[in-house]
Order: C-alpha cells, then structure tokens, then sequence
C-alpha cells in the first residue's frame, strides 16, 4: 500500500494547537493564496505586497466611499475575499460574497473568523441561473477580475439591474481600437478557456448605460479595463 501523506485545509484552519503563522504557511503548501490580506499583523504570503489585482489595487478600493455603514454589498467571485473584508471593515451592515472554489471560500471563512468580521462567504458558481434570478439588490457591487473567466454577458447584464449606488467592473480590454462597442466573448485559447475582451463601450452596454441607466467612469485601461457605474 502507497505510503502517502495527506493534508487537508480543514484539519490545519480547524487545529486550535496550530498558531496562525504555522497555519498560514501550511495552507500555503496546499494552494498558494492568491490574496495577500494582513491579518492579526501578519500577511498571507509572508510578505507586503498588495491585497489583490497587483498595482491597480488602490484604485479600485478608491472608488469604495470610506464609509460604508449600513451599506449592503455583494463581492462576486471574491477568491479569499481581500475586497469583501475591505467592505466590512469600511462599516458595511452585510457583505455577500461568491465564489465557485471551495478552497478559496474555505480561507476566506478562515481569514473572517480570524478577524472577528461578518461576512457571508458562499460556494457558487455564479452563472447559474437560478442563483442570479434569485440575487437580490445591493447598494454596491464589486465585480473584479471575473468576466474573463465566466466569458458571457449574463452575469454583468443581471448585476446592471441589480445595483443601487455603485457597481465596479473590471477585466481584460481588446486590443481592437475602435469608438463602437466591442465584447470578444469565449475568445478561447487553450490554456484559458473563456477569455473574454471587452471596451469601455462594450461595458457600458452591458450595463445598460445606452438605455440611460447608469453612468460611467473609466477608473484605469491598458491591458485590463476598469470602469465604475452609478445610477443616475
Ligand atoms: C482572477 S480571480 C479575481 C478575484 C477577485 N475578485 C479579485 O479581483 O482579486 C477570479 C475569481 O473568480 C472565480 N470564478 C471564476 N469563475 C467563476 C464562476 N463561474 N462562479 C464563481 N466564481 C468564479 C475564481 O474562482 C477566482 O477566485
């Protein structure tokens, strides 16, 4: 019989005996944290680097207000949740927060557990119909770093309803130059099936700015494209 060692997340983040350092670093064997969240003084990756999506980091936390009290919010595919922990700390009354892996839904509880915030951290895979029929509204939606993964207009269609003050959107731009509005959906290449590249006229489509909606602001471009709306 194989000899083989298995370690499982749950036996580490559920190990009372374990300091955090000790479970921070064993979890990171398993499935290398994506975020980079500080917490209790120490950083998921040992290092300070910033949270998520690298450099445009700030600018994307920038275009949450600094008070987010009372607000509802909803982080869709949230990873370890370094934006929905963001929201709460910023005084948010409810965080709802999706994303289909479980491990990373896993150290997102693990991290919001560790730092005593409420946050509604779910497994799900947010195509599904059913769960964005039943999606209610929100104050502010975070919607980062997840079209080029889910490569269809359904999603950011739904979410264009459901938005009361700001949505934030963000992916991969096209490289076509153009002033018409450009959505490239399931722009597969073999290694990352369902890309998708979009133009600022592309989002604002999607978000039903044409039909007088909602208004736009380009927050950065170049490589990938980030642009917030708000109700009018
Ligand atoms: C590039 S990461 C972005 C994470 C975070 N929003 C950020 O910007 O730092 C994409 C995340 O979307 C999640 N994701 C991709 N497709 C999904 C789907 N259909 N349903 C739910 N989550 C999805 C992935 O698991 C991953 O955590």
């Amino acid at each position: 019989m194989e000899n083989k060692v298995y370690i499982y997340m749950d036996n580490i983040i559920n190990d009372s005996s374990k300091s955090l350092k000790q479970k921070l670093k064993e979890i990171n064997k398993i499935k290398p944290w994506y975020h980079n969240i500080c917490v209790n003084g120490l950083y998921c990756k040992g290092e300070k680097t910033p949270p998520a999506r690298g450099r445009n980091y700030e600018a994307i936390i920038n275009e949450l207000p600094e008070s987010l009290n009372g607000m509802t919010v909803l982080d869709i595919g949230c990873a370890e949740g370094a934006f929905s922990i963001e929201a709460k700390k910023r005084g948010a009354l409810q965080v709802d927060s999706y994303d289909y892996s479980e491990d990373s839904i896993k150290k997102a509880r693990f991290l919001a557990k560790e730092m005593n915030l409420d946050i509604n951290f779910n497994v799900q895979n947010v195509k599904d119909l059913n769960f964005l029929n039943n999606l209610g509204s929100y104050d502010y939606i975070i919607f980062v770093g997840v079209f080029y993964h889910i490569g269809n207009e359904m999603v950011p269609s739904r979410l264009a309803k459901l938005f009361k003050k700001k949505l934030i959107f963000e992916t991969t731009e096209t490289t076509i130059s153009t002033d018409k509005p450009i959505i490239e959906l399931n722009k597969a290449i073999a290694t990352r099936p369902g890309t998708a590249y979009i133009n600022k006229r592309g989002m604002d489509f999607l978000m039903g700015c044409d039909e007088g909606n909602a208004t736009s602001k380009l927050v950065f471009r170049g490589g990938r494209i980030c642009c917030s709306y708000t109700k009018k």
